[in-house]
């Protein structure tokens, strides 16, 4: 690592001895350097004096320490970049936060003395020394070229290109912070070549400022419609200059910070909500397991009925929205089988009308289980309804065709199907002819006939008559 000579650095701190050591050290490595015992003079010595390049701020001090001296020097737009490292006696761990927040390089234990504490005040000066940004100045006047890189170097990495060629070629491997472009240039203008260099990976938003002798207004609009941030007037006045690129420079910085902290949080919450869907789903997969548990004869059951109703929902065309909606509603449409007591659900031999009528409670069950559920309106809609027929002969509410709601409609069609299709305790599946006749007959009957239709496509077209519940090996 160079030894970054002529660097100028301020070291404040209340104690003579440490202020003397640190200078005898610092100047010995090639630094320029100045001491103050106090925040209030070191906030003096900055405003007076633009060149300190660092600043060593002693935390523990009298008066004013060392974290209000840097917050107000953060408060003074004058002083507000001053770098600044941390000197202290103590642990550096307990200043962490504050540090941060006020954009501390680094920490150096006291007293400032030895070859390690040396090597962290260059690398802040080497880290500033690569960050430095790079600007492209594209004139085909050797003159101009020479003028920018004067006015410039002292600031930026300062890049010529004497043609459009240069210009490309060089765009092409690297990526500069900022282009300076001419206006007036032979076979490709200034405004030709930036809708080339537009063309260039990485190069869409490259902020451009358009150098040109020209003084009238169409020149000025133009430089505004063809894309450039600004234009600067030629002969150079070095101070304009300077400023106006600082000024598109921070500012183009923070449009781009801005930007990708907006992407970052964005991404962020898109795979936080990703996590919610995939957490809610786990839940109403796992309760929907609950219930199918309690019933030992309809093992998935509440899965097959959701598949089917959303196959079902595929078929008409809905949404993917409306699909995943009608996937958990069916998921939980027999969660009011909790409330049943086990030996009326388990039981192996015809029901009793007072066992039935207890059956018969758990759409209500339901509902008062799903109530509570507010994030998502229409969860209880499949438990509450998916009894009712079509005819108005069903329950709880005896709601007849388009009174029940329509999700509840297709789950009662995709209901009935897995209920045939699969093994009870007297019977196997039925065969699939019998479980299309049974279907077909309760068409406008049981069932909504557009969504019986629908059904029986789904069955005519699957000709091995996979749709069912698989066959258990034992
Ligand atoms: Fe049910």
């Amino acid at each position: 690592m160079t030894v970054p000579t002529s660097k100028k650095i301020l070291i404040v701190d209340d104690d003579q001895m440490s202020r003397k050591l640190a200078e005898f050290v610092l100047k010995k490595d090639g630094y320029q350097t100045t001491s103050v015992e106090s925040g209030e003079a070191c906030i003096e010595h900055l405003k007076n004096n633009n060149d300190i390049d660092l600043v060593l701020l002693d935390i523990e001090m009298p008066q004013m320490n060392g974290i209000e001296t840097l917050e107000n020097i953060r408060a003074d737009k004058s002083i507000a970049d001053t770098k600044v490292i941390f000197l202290t006696a103590n642990e550096f761990s307990k200043y962490k936060e504050q540090s941060n927040r006020l954009g501390v390089l680094d920490f150096i234990s006291k007293p400032v003395y030895g070859p390690e504490i040396l090597e962290r005040i260059k690398a802040v000066f080497a880290k500033e020394t690569t960050a430095k940004d790079t600007i492209l100045v594209i004139d085909d006047d050797r003159m101009n070229l020479k003028l920018a890189e004067h006015v410039l170097a002292p600031f930026y990495n300062v890049e010529t290109s004497l043609s459009y060629k240069e210009a490309l070629d060089y765009l092409s491997k690297e990526l500069p912070a900022l282009a300076l472009l001419d206006v007036h240039m032979p076979v490709m203008n200034g405004f030709e070549l930036l809708a080339e260099i537009r063309k260039i990976k990485d190069c869409d938003d490259l902020p451009v400022v358009f150098l040109t002798a020209d003084s009238d207004r169409e020149t000025e609009i133009r430089v505004f419609r063809e894309g450039g941030l600004d234009y600067i007037q030629k002969p150079f006045v070095p101070e304009v200059v300077l400023e106006r690129i600082k000024r598109i420079l921070s500012l183009h910085k923070l449009q781009t910070s801005l930007e990708s902290e907006v992407r970052r949080r964005t991404a962020e919450l898109e795979e936080s909500r990703r996590k919610h869907e995939i957490l809610s789903l786990q839940v109403v997969k796992s309760l929907a397991s609950a219930i199918d548990a309690k019933d030992r004869y309809t093992n998935g059951h509440s899965s097959r009925v959701a598949q089917y109703s959303k196959e079902i929902a595929h078929h008409l065309g809905k949404s993917i929205e409306y699909q995943d909606e009608i996937y958990f509603v069916a998921l939980l449409h027999d969660i009011g089988k909790i409330g049943i007591p086990d030996n009326i659900l388990n039981k192996n031999t015809k029901l009793t009308d007072a066992e039935y009528e207890i059956i018969k409670q758990h759409p209500n069950i339901g509902v008062e289980i799903l109530k509570n559920i507010t994030e998502m309106p229409n969860i209880e809609i499949g438990a509450h309804y998916h009894h009712e027929r079509f005819d108005g002969k069903g329950y709880p509410e005896g709601l007849a065709g388009n009174e029940i709601p329509e999700i509840a409609r297709i789950i009662a069609v995709a209901d009935a199907y897995d209920t045939m299709t699969s093994r009870r305790s007297y019977r196997d599946a039925l065969p699939q002819d019998v479980v299309r006749e049974e279907i077909a007959k309760g068409r406008g009957l049981q069932f909504d006939p557009v969504f019986t239709d629908i059904m029986l496509k789904m069955i005519d077209e699957d000709t091995r008559y996979e749709m069912r519940e698989e066959e258990q090996t034992q």
